[in-house]
């Protein structure tokens, strides 16, 4: 079996249910149950002994150990993270506390346990670190796209907390041996993806009639992947990427803000045209940017195409009209994640943007 961290929130949860279909091998999930983290996402599993939820904290050393002892899975999954880099800029502790000082205590119990491991069981043994594209910085409008060459320059407290993470991981491959694996992958986007986020935040806004806030001039760019792509890459690292290597994983897909924003309107248009008529485009709203805004990211997946043959499988244009067609059928999923948690966090970031 495979230990997964933070496997019910967003990507985690996608990477669950797609794992167990795919593989049918059995999965422990640790997860604290943040506000990002629903069971809801897995409601699927239920009554399947394939899955095995556990709430708890990555940075519960002893919480990790006993797990690893007991269930002795042949690979760790690291997801687990405080995701989301407006929350970073309000509140970096808790970004600290997770992303940094939770992967150390999760990579001491991995390592104690991978210590213990013999044969063939030890030289099976992957850790494998979930990371981000955001370590890279931010790009010019003509730099060539993020490879695994680029030096780290991150510039969002998420993003240093995410750098500080794959710099750890390094480290125990460096210094310890433990069989590493990183991947850093752009922007995601499809079923589950919490609503504090550009697209879910789009759609979720136009059908209940509020702005559609964009940040700034709205030409940032970012590189967009389906999740079932980052997942799918996710496996094929697992199952052939080299020890201690790190994978960019991207989609192809550099788009502005403004872009996915407009595309997000005239899907809705199309699905769900508005009662009184006129377009969603009519509730943009330009607001005021974020603190230290990345102009651009943009991913070079070249190494894992040539070397593990790993490639997207949706365009753009199919994730998104999945993505859209998702939230629609799914308006109960939506209104139970709008917790009082959510609409506080709302109103303190977009009262201040406005
Ligand atoms: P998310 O915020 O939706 O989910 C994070 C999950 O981790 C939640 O279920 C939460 O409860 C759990 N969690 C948080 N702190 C924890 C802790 N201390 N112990 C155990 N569980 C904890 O995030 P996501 O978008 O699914 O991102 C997953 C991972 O992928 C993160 O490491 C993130 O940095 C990385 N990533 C995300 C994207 C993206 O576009 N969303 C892109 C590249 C990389
Ligand atoms: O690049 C990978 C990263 O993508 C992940 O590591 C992060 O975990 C993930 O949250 C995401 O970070 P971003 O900051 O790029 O995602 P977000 O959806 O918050 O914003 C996407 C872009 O949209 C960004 O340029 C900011 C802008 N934006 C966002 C929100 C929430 C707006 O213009 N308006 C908004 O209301």
């Amino acid at each position: 079996m495979i230990l997964v961290t933070g496997g019910a929130g967003f990507i985690g949860s996608n990477f669950v249910l797609d794992w167990i279909a795919a593989h049918g091998e059995p999965v422990v999930n640790l997860d604290k149950l943040t506000y990002a983290g629903n069971l809801e996402n897995l409601r699927a599993l239920e009554g399947d002994a394939r899955h095995v939820f556990v709430q708890g904290d990555i940075g519960d050393q002893a919480l990790v150990e006993d797990l690893l002892l007991r269930h002795r899975p042949r690979a760790v999954l690291n997801f687990a993270a405080e995701s989301h880099v407006d929350r970073s800029i309000h509140s970096p502790g808790s970004f600290i506390e997770t992303n940094v000082v939770g992967t150390f205590r999760l990579l001491e119990a991995v390592r104690g346990y991978w210590s213990g491991l013999q044969g063939e069981e030890r030289e099976a043994f992957r850790f494998l670190h979930v990371s981000t594209d955001e370590v890279y910085g931010s790009l010019a409008a003509r730099d060539p796209a993020f490879s695994e060459e680029n030096k780290y320059e991150p510039n969002s407290p998420y993003s240093a907390s995410k750098a500080a993470s794959d710099h750890l991981v390094r480290a125990y491959h460096h210094t310890y041996g433990l069989p590493v694996l990183t991947t850093n992958c752009s922007n995601n986007y499809g079923p589950y993806h919490f609503p504090e986020k550009l697209i879910p935040l789009m759609i979720v806004n136009a059908l209940a009639g509020k702005p559609l806030p964009v940040y700034g001039d709205g030409q940032q760019i970012r590189d967009w992947l389906y999740v079932g792509d980052h997942c799918s890459a996710i496996r094929r690292v697992l199952e052939a990427g080299k020890v201690g290597e790190t994978y960019n994983v991207g989609g192809w897909n550099e788009k502005p803000n403004l872009e996915i924003v407009h595309t997000v309107c005239a899907l809705l248009d199309e699905l769900r045209p508005k009662a009184g008529g006129g377009s969603y485009q009519e509730q943009i709203t330009f607001v005021k940017d974020r603190p230290g805004h990345d102009r651009r990211y943009a991913i070079d997946a070249r190494k894992i195409e040539r070397e593990l043959g790993w490639k997207p499988a949706e365009t753009f244009e199919t994730g998104i009209r999945k993505t859209v067609q998702w939230y629609l059928a799914h308006g109960d999923w939506v209104q139970r994640v709008q917790s009082g948690a959510y609409r506080e966090w709302i109103s303190k970031q977009y009262a201040q943007a406005a």
